[in-house]
């Protein structure tokens, strides 16, 4: 039966799409809760470049710079490659596999009802989307059980997916009989943090984010155009930090000085300008680290990629373990005395 039954640690699987440089969003959203969980539970991150394929297909070249820009934000965000196994989605076949036989047991229906994949055909101004694009929470599903993860640390639009996940894995191991766990979702302290126009979520195509590659200069450029609170027009005017994006940020990074700002933004006792350097200094503070580790990735590219082909190795041969225990309980290990 499985390998990794009882005591061991759980595992983790959770992943991105590699479309760009990773943001402040993917920071609180999941980054932060992965650092942390890597101590203490067996963790994999896989960079998802055939899902990026959805909605890129047309230029393959710039995903495969991506991935390597994806693996970068991560070992400079403190992912550490002796705890945490990152992994490139394409070079682990029996994903696309596994992906097949579990295509059997989702509906259409069940797919086009997914919240997450309506609102992105909507933004993407899909009328008709490709089988792969529709399919993809199927694939994801294969991302997160070829090592049996437990748990998925994820923001929130990804409920949807572990949703669909638990699905297959509960109709697989009903059919064909106990093979995978089923994973939980976990979701990070700011599932949603706005981005810089204080309007929509923080993403890259909104070009409303604070990348983690950021230098200080221009984090705080971007903070200082930021959207804050309309009503205050002179420094002394009561604020409303509910319905102000760099209170959100205060909350987000600044925590425990959040509720002092709070009360004197709420009367009048610190500006918008003031309020503004500090959160500058606090976010250029976390992302200043993260700068010093990048650098040494930058200079030895090298490296990247020794830690990309060691952790996608290891993965595949859990992935092939995982295989052959899947075709044995479907019952097509056809020859299997013979290899
Ligand atoms: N769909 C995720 C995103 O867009 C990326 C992803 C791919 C993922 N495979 C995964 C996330 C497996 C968690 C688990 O961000």
């Amino acid at each position: 039966m499985s390998n990794k039954e009882n005591d061991g640690p759980k595992r983790i699987l959770t992943g991105d799409r590699p479309t760009g440089k990773l943001h402040l969003g993917h920071y609180v959203g999941s980054l932060k809760n992965r650092v942390k969980l890597q101590n203490k539970y067996e963790t994999f991150l896989i960079i998802a470049d055939v899902q990026a394929l959805t909605t890129n297909f047309e230029s393959p070249d710039k995903i495969s710079q991506d991935v390597r820009q994806v693996a970068m934000d991560y070992l400079a965000v403190g992912i550490d490659p002796e705890k945490t196994t990152i992994l490139i989605q394409s070079m682990i076949p029996e994903i696309a596999e596994l992906t097949v036989y579990y295509s059997m047991i989702v509906t259409v229906n069940q797919l086009k009802r997914n919240p997450t994949i309506k609102s992105e055909s909507e933004q993407y101004g899909y009328d008709d989307m490709s089988y792969g694009f529709l399919g993809y929470p199927v694939s994801q599903a294969a991302d997160i059980t070829f090592c049996k993860a437990d748990l998925v640390p994820v923001g929130e639009d990804q409920l949807p997916h572990i949703e669909q996940t638990r699905h297959i894995v509960r109709k697989f191991n009903n059919l064909y009989g106990e093979v995978f766990p089923e994973p939980e979702a976990l979701v990070g302290d700011f599932p949603r943090l706005s981005g810089l126009d204080g309007k929509n979520k923080m993403s890259k195509s909104l070009n409303n984010a604070i990348f983690l590659s950021d230098s200080a200069e221009t984090v705080k450029e971007k903070i200082n155009k930021a959207v804050t609170d309309p009503a205050r027009i002179k420094i002394d005017d009561p604020g409303h930090p509910e319905v102000c994006t760099v209170f959100e940020y205060h909350q987000a990074f600044n925590e425990e000085n959040a509720d002092e700002i709070e009360k004197k933004c709420r009367a009048g006792e610190i500006g918008c300008v003031a309020c503004k350097n500090r959160l500058t200094n606090t976010i250029n503070e976390l992302l200043e680290p993260m700068r010093e580790r990048r650098v040494k990735y930058e200079k030895n590219p090298e490296l990247v990629d020794e830690i990309l082909y060691t952790g996608t190795k290891r993965a595949r041969k859990i992935a092939k373990e995982t295989m052959k225990e899947t075709k044995e309980v479907m019952n097509l290990d056809y020859f299997s005395n013979k290899n």
